[in-house]
């Protein structure tokens, strides 16, 4: 078998064999494929795409180029939950408290934020101690005994991945459905998991711009893992603005205990609830939606799913008091409140800008080798469809460095488009459901 042959065939829009993807994928293990080839087959299948046949035979590939995970001393199902990115998704900081506390063992990888988007392990680090690399035995005594571990993910699993990831993200290849749900999918076969559900994302923030590019993707996912035999759900969900209000570590964390102790925004808990439910349902902890809804309902208002994230903190020796007092997390030195230039209606904030904004001051990274600072961020006062007034707060930036503030504070400022029209806003924040007999659009997006 030929490397430059393979290129050729996907150039002429030719859908690959097994063996071919395999060559490909054991030649990026072993180095012995250069970057310049890897690159071109890349962006061969970049413009010729790939059935599914060839994603399904790539995305196992690349899950077996590393340790493929199981946990026979654990309770299973295992349900797995994974956000293809945003701004402000601190989903997984109420989501698996709020399920291992409706009995569903939650044993999650996670990952580190790159780039406009934020990622639970560091958000997690913004809490005293919190340890997120600890020893496979701690972590399944923690999830065998309160229900509850994440931890970051281990260089080990689908290292495939991260050579192609690193070259996708310097030959403009990225943005490839086939290459996006390969990447993710890879991760999720490896993991140890028995069923997925997926939050795929749509609009500014997210990968997909479009919801119906985010609902190709989806399929394409759900298909992936149904293939491989894990029970998979996806729910595409709106990206158009910023999640929930708090961008940033400390604050998203902070936002994340609001919203298990009942409150916290309205988007933001909405869709937390919708991912739970999910979740229990494709765990069989929950028969059917009604029964979901009411599991979520009573771990939330009986403190449970409080109590999950106290356990989690205390066995992975974070500092417990700031779950019961948040206040002590660190405060920035410059709060710089952001203010409408007119009377109007908020009709869009672009995520991305608001993301970048929040990378300006330092809380994501550009390079993964770069430090983040816990205690700096946006918070997001006024939503799409708020009316304001000249002068109004939009957003505030915490700052630990007065001029990047100020920058921070203009570039969010970009972000906002406010309209003298009536704006309607979104009555939920789930477009759609997608299974694998199926996609349900809801009610509003039918
Ligand atoms: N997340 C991933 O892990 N891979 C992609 O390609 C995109 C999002």
């Amino acid at each position: 078998m030929n490397i430059v042959d393979i290129i050729l065939k996907k150039r002429d829009g030719q859908a690959l064999t097994d063996e071919e993807i395999h060559y490909f994928v054991d030649g990026v293990k072993t180095k012995t494929l250069p970057d310049y080839q890897i690159s071109a087959l890349l962006m061969a299948i970049y413009f010729s795409g790939m059935n599914g046949h060839e994603v399904a035979s790539l995305t196992r590939e690349m899950a077996l180029s590393g340790d493929c995970l199981s946990f026979p001393a654990l309770r299973h199902p295992i349900v797995d939950k994974h956000s293809s990115g945003g701004v402000g998704d601190k989903t997984t900081l109420v989501i698996a408290p709020v399920v291992a506390a409706c009995g569903l063992p939650i044993a999650k990888l996670s990952g580190r934020g790159l780039g406009f988007t934020g990622g639970t392990i560091d958000k997690l680090e913004s809490i005293p101690g919190f340890r997120t690399e600890i020893s496979e035995e701690e972590f399944t005594q923690f999830v065998s005994q309160d229900g509850i571990a994440i931890i970051g993910q281990s260089a080990d699993i689908a290292p495939v991945d991260k050579v192609l990831y690193a070259l996708r993200d310097v030959t403009g290849t990225v943005d490839s459905l086939p290459l996006i749900a390969a990447s993710i999918m890879s991760k999720k076969l490896a993991d140890g998991s028995d069923a997925i559900v997926l939050d795929v994302k749509f609009g500014s923030g997210a990968f997909m711009k479009t919801p119906e590019e985010a609902i190709e993707l989806a399929e394409m996912m759900v298909s992936i893992g149904e293939e491989n035999g894990k029970k998979t759900i996806a729910l595409v969900t709106d990206m158009t603005q910023p999640l929930g209000c708090a961008v940033g570590n400390a604050m998203e964390v902070k936002e994340a205990l609001d919203t298990l102790r009942g409150e916290g925004p309205v988007d933001f808990r909405a869709e937390c609830y919708a991912l739970a439910e999910a979740m229990l349902m494709a765990g069989e902890r929950a028969k059917n939606e009604e029964e979901a809804q009411r599991l979520v309902h009573d771990a939330i208002t009986s403190g449970k799913a409080l109590a999950k994230m106290k356990a989690m903190v205390m066995n992975q020796g974070g500092d417990v008091s700031y779950i019961e007092d948040p206040s002590l997390f660190p405060k920035a030195q410059y709060s710089l409140a952001g203010r409408a230039q007119q009377d109007g209606v908020v009709s869009a904030i672009n995520a991305e800008t608001i993301g970048k904004s929040s990378l300006l001051l330092g809380a994501g990274r550009r390079r993964t080798e770069d430090r983040i600072d816990p205690a700096v961020g946006l918070y997001v006062h006024k939503k799409v469809g708020d009316t304001v007034k000249k002068g109004e707060i939009l957003f505030t930036v915490e700052a630990n460095d007065e001029s990047r503030g100020a920058e921070a504070v203009a570039l969010a400022q970009s972000a906002y488009t406010l309209t003298t029209q009536s704006v309607q806003r979104a009555h939920t924040p789930v477009y759609a459901v997608v299974r694998k007999d199926g996609v349900i659009r809801t009610e509003k997006n039918a």
